[in-house]
């Protein structure tokens, strides 16, 4: 990619947006080799969208529609249709709370990542912190992963692991696996925004 034609990243997000403000950042200091260019949320007053306005990035709120766990089908539309007109290259979830599925998944193929609170396969779906927290765990962690229609299921880009200490809480816990996503995924969004990472089945492999 030349600078004039960076890679173009679309971020999908309900929340605070703490990853997404780690994928901005990695991109201004030239750690990520990509340009964020969307930031679509079915959240209105999300601090993602705050965030990404303070930074001049392009910022929509598109209603999710009449479902709870997922976008309807005039929903999915817009959705896909204003990531088509920004022109990404890659989407990157970031604590987007809805699933994905069907047309969006066919129309983005191979060209959806997500970050995980948990070292996948272990702890899928929600508040994964508290799951491993539960379970009794001494290690976990947070992933980043390529969505497919699976929930939490895609291929494992990247993993890092966070120690739970005898002290931890769930508030705690998640912190430190919060700082640590902050870590991975710009990495992982740079690794693939250059071309060094290549897909054959489950297996991903970083290539510089
Ligand atoms: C992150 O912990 C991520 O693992 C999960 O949702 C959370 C989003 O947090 N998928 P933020 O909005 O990036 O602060």
């Amino acid at each position: 990619m030349t600078a004039e034609s960076k890679f173009r990243l679309g971020v999908l997000g309900s929340g605070k947006g703490s990853n997404f403000s780690a994928l901005v950042s990695g991109c201004k200091t030239g750690r990520v080799a990509a340009e964020p260019v969307i930031v679509l949320s079915d959240v209105e007053e999300s601090g993602i969208l705050q965030r990404a306005r303070g930074e001049n990035i392009p910022a929509q709120f598109i209603p999710p529609g009449k479902f709870r766990t997922k976008l309807d089908d005039d929903a999915e539309q817009r959705y896909i249709e204003a990531l088509i007109q920004a022109r990404v290259d890659l989407i990157a979830l970031a604590g987007f709370m809805r699933i994905l599925k069907g047309e969006f998944l066919r129309r983005f193929e191979g060209r959806i990542v997500n970050i995980h609170p948990s070292l996948l396969p272990s702890f899928p779906g929600l508040e994964a912190w508290k799951q491993a927290l539960d379970y009794g765990v001494k290690v976990t962690g947070c992933t980043v992963h390529y969505v497919d229609a699976g929930v939490d299921a895609g291929p494992i880009i990247g993993q890092e692991a966070v120690h739970v200490g005898e002290s931890d809480t769930s508030e705690t816990l998640h912190a430190k696996i919060q700082a640590a996503e902050q870590m991975l995924y710009p990495k992982c969004v740079n690794a693939i925004a250059r071309g060094e990472v290549t897909v054959a089945g489950r297996r991903v492999r970083w290539c510089q």
